[in-house]
Formats: C-alpha cells, sequence, structure tokens
C-alpha cells in the first residue's frame, strides 16, 4: 500500500472532550430509536412524502442542507457511468419496484425481506448528516431512514459476525459501465455497522430516494468517505472475515477498507485537507476537512488504538 502521509494520530488528538456529552446523546437516541422501533409506522412515502418525520437527536442542528437540486443532479453512480450530470437521466432506468434485500450469514435469522415488509416495521427520522466525497467535495443531506442497527438485530446476528458486507443491485440491462466489476460491493466492521450515527436511507428532502442517489434502499455513513455508502442495497452478509470491497480492489493504494474521513491523510494524488461544499459560491472558501467527518466524539472510540494512517 502506498501511504502518503506517514503522520500517526495520538489517541489524545483523536479524542474530543465532548466525548462523554455526545455519548449521553447517542445512548438516548438508541433509547429512543428501541421504543419507535417498536411501533408499527406508517413508512411510505405517500403524495405527501416524509415532511414531518422526527428529526433524530444525533443531526446537526446548525447544518444548512445543500439545495436539493444540487444533490439530484451531481451523483456518482458507476455503473452508468462516469459522468456526475448524466448519471441523473441514466438512472431512471433502473427497476425499483418490486424490491426485496435479503440478509444472510452469520446470523441467526437469515431472511429476505420485501422493502413494504421492512418499511411497515421501521420507524422512520430524518438525519441531517455532512457527506464529505473522496474526491474533494461535499454536501449536507436531510436523509430519511432507520439506524442500520434496528434491521440487524431482527436477523439476530451470531457472535461470530465480524463484519458486514453490502452488494447493490446489478442490472446488466440498463447498467453499461464496464469499468469496475459489478455489483458494487461495500463493507463495514461490525461495531461500525451497529453504530447509531450508520443508517439506512429511503428519503431525503422529506420525500422518496431520487434514483441516482441510491433508491430505494442505501448505506450512509457520514463519517467515512462516500463512496462506502453503497446505494441500491439488495443483499446485506454478515460475515467473520472482512470481505474485499470494490474500490479497495480496484486501487488499494488509494481507496483504504476504513475510508474514514481524515485531513491528515493524503489521497495519493490529492490532499483530503479542505473540500468544496457544492452549492458553494466560487469565491467562497474551502471548507476545513474535519477527522471523522466532524462526528469525532460519537466515532473516535472505535479507533482508539489504531494507526489511521496505515488503516486508511
Ligand atoms: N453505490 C453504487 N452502487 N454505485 C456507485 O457508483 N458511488 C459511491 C456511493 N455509492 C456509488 C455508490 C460514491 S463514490 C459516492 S461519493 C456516493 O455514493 C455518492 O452519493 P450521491 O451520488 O448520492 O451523492
Amino acid at each position: 500500500m502506498i501511504i502518503k502521509t506517514k503522520k500517526d494520530i495520538p489517541s489524545s488528538e483523536i479524542t474530543d472532550p465532548q466525548l462523554f456529552y455526545q455519548r449521553r446523546k447517542i445512548i438516548k437516541a438508541m433509547l429512543a430509536s428501541a421504543v419507535a422501533g417498536s411501533t408499527i409506522s406508517s413508512a411510505f412515502a405517500g403524495e405527501t412524502g416524509w415532511k414531518n418525520v422526527p428529526k433524530t437527536e444525533l443531526s446537526i442542528d446548525k447544518l444548512t442542507a445543500t439545495p436539493i437540486e444540487l444533490v439530484k443532479n451531481y451523483t456518482n453512480y458507476y455503473e452508468f457511468t462516469f459522468n456526475k450530470e448524466d448519471s441523473t437521466h441514466l438512472a431512471q432506468a433502473l427497476q425499483i419496484d418490486p424490491w426485496s434485500i435479503e440478509i444472510t450469514g452469520e446470523v441467526e435469522t437469515p431472511m429476505t425481506l420485501h422493502l413494504d415488509d421492512l418499511l411497515s416495521q421501521q420507524a422512520l427520522e430524518e438525519f441531517i448528516y455532512r457527506f464529505r466525497c473522496v474526491e474533494g467535495w461535499s454536501m449536507v443531506v436531510p436523509w430519511v431512514g432507520f439506524p442500520l442497527a434496528s434491521l440487524l438485530k431482527r436477523v439476530k446476528p451470531l457472535s461470530s459476525a465480524k463484519f458486514v458486507k453490502f452488494t447493490s443491485a446489478y442490472q446488466p440491462e440498463v447498467m453499461h459501465n464496464a469499468m469496475l466489476e459489478w455489483p458494487y460491493v461495500e463493507a463495514l466492521r461490525i461495531d461500525e455497522a451497529v453504530h447509531p450515527l450508520t443508517i439506512l436511507a429511503v428519503g431525503m428532502y422529506g420525500d422518496s430516494l431520487a434514483k441516482q442517489n441510491g433508491a430505494p434502499l442505501r448505506l450512509v455513513v457520514p463519517w467515512k468517505y462516500g463512496f462506502k455508502s453503497i446505494k441500491a442495497i439488495v443483499k446485506i452478509e454478515l460475515l467473520k472475515r472482512a470481505p474485499l470491497t470494490s474500490w479497495n480492489k480496484y486501487a488499494p493504494e488509494e481507496y483504504g477498507f476504513y475510508a474514514n474521513v481524515n485531513p491528515a491523510v493524503s489521497h495519493p494524488r490529492w490532499s483530503q485537507i479542505s473540500e468544496r461544499q457544492l452549492g458553494s459560491r466560487f469565491f467562497t472558501p474551502r471548507r476545513e476537512t474535519e477527522l471523522f467527518n466532524g462526528y469525532g466524539a460519537e466515532v473516535a472510540s472505535m479507533y482508539r488504538d489504531m494507526n489511521l494512517a496505515h488503516f486508511f
């Protein structure tokens, strides 16, 4: 692996003084979602959409959402194209109804769920998150979704489950870009997967998810580079060992398994110190990128003993 920045990050630097407070916030949010999750919600985005979905405590209130038109018209969907504008209309060819998702592997109760059944048992919330792409641009998106942990709980993971692998839909009739091996695959460590910030999104901006943004169901992991947030998920597998993931397989020296946002670890071809915020004016200065994309108080403890330059 080529690692451009050798700087070690001492744990003293990545532990935020607010950690204790944030932990309490997380525990509160976990309890809240456990309660909410026990009720059957009318989860479907009907004509009124999901405008009244309650905002989770984990949302960062001070963030201003990026204009929706930018988020919908500047997308990365490589199964269709490399072009961020063309993916908007090309992705409309994806068939998303009916949709089911298989959850299998190291679990007590493997299941295949039709999306409607899944949603009928899942309380939805709004999560306003920063989103930072490895390419150096960022946005703020109000996602509608639910914690991945609440779905994983239903299949009863075995203690042998150490990693969670996600697989995207591959519809070769409409996905013509032969650059990577499809389907697109991503993975998380089990503790990352069940972290309350990790969500499955089914909507955005109070409405359904746009196809180009990963409809009908995508992962969102706000402290990691955007390529971890896999779109159009059809399969979730709990595994004993880390699987090979699409970008890591394609260019392991450029895209690590962890992909935690980190301004101190450059991409081999560009710096990660700052980011261009989608929607900012030409003369607006770039935003300084934060370690873990600003979610350090919530997630740094998961990486306490790790050399983040090595496990990038
Ligand atoms: N998921 C699939 N299946 N295919 C992709 O090409 N691109 C990834 C990620 N998930 C991608 C994907 C990358 S590189 C990024 S930055 C984000 O999706 C972009 O999400 P957005 O297009 O909704 O902004």
